[in-house]
């Protein structure tokens, strides 16, 4: 896959920190010239073009998308990435009108409303690519952790399905890549959280989230790079047939099929 990316645009939504900037990185490293956003400029410099925006604000999709092509010209990949469990944990009486909101807005609308904006330069230039970044919390919820968070991801992956499906015939490949626990600045930041609420060390609060999750065979954490690597395949011209699927990649965590 050297160089396989040489030419290509690629949007990194929350390209500043964990997965995101892991994937920016690596698809910098194989040649496509990388933008990024996320709400705060990091202090450190970057290698990539930086946007700024909010992605719960309804307008910052189409102001990213414009800054974008206005200076690029075009765009081949697309990666939302952006996201996060913003909600209290206790299930559904924890639970206020706004928490959902601000999950939806931000797991679900923010990949929507970017993708309106660019898909219409693939369709005319009929090639492009999505990675919708979704959770392993998708396909199992857990009610005193995630269980918003878990629903507006479950959301995205309907969403992803079917826009493969209308995208298709363009040459757009639509997918979604689901990580289980990957050590980023956010889950390193929810499993203190739960470590200071339960009054235990970090060790003691991740067993107790791998306790929930029931099984993790591979026993750690993913590095961010790590889900990187498939992001990076499911972008390249290797992966051409493969669309409308959600990828997990999760240490063998979800004991189901
Ligand atoms: N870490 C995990 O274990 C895990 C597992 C499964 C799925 N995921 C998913 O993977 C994605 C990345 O997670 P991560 O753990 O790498 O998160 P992270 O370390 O917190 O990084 C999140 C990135 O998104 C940006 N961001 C956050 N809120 C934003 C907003 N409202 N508008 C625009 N940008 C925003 C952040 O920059 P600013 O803060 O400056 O905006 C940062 O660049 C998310 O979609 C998450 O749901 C993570």
């Amino acid at each position: 896959m050297a160089n396989s990316l040489e030419g290509k645009i690629a949007l990194v939504t929350g390209g500043t920190k964990g997965i995101g900037k892991a994937i920016a990185d690596k698809l910098s490293s194989l040649g496509a010239k990388v933008i990024i956003t996320a709400r705060t400029k990091p202090n450190e410099e970057i290698a990539h073009y930086f946007i700024a925006g909010d992605l719960i604000n309804p307008n910052t999709a189409q102001v990213i998308g414009e800054e974008l092509l206005e200076k690029f010209g075009k765009v081949d990949i697309v990666v939302n990435n952006a996201g996060a469990n913003t909600s209290p944990g206790g299930g559904y009486s924890s639970l206020t009108d706004e928490d959902w909101n601000n999950e939806i807005q931000l797991n679900l609308m923010s990949a929507v409303r970017v993708n309106k904006a660019l898909i219409p330069a693939m369709v005319a230039q009929k090639e492009g690519v999505i990675i919708n970044i979704s959770t392993g919390a998708a396909l199992q919820p857990l009610w005193k952790m995630t269980m918003s968070y878990s629903a507006s991801k479950a959301a995205l992956n309907a969403y992803t399905k079917a826009l493969a499906s209308e995208l298709g015939p363009h040459g757009i490949r639509v997918n979604a890549v689901s990580p289980g626990l990957v050590k980023t600045p956010l889950m390193e930041a929810f499993i203190e959280d739960i470590a200071k609420k339960s009054n235990v060390t970090f060790d003691e609060a991740f067993g107790s989230i791998k306790a929930e999750i029931g099984d993790l065979p591979l026993g750690r954490m993913a590095e961010p790079e790590e889900v990187a690597e498939l992001v990076s395949f499911l972008v390249s011209p290797e992966a051409k047939y493969i669309t409308g699927s959600n990828y997990r990649i999760d240490g063998g965590a979800i004991p189901t099929v």
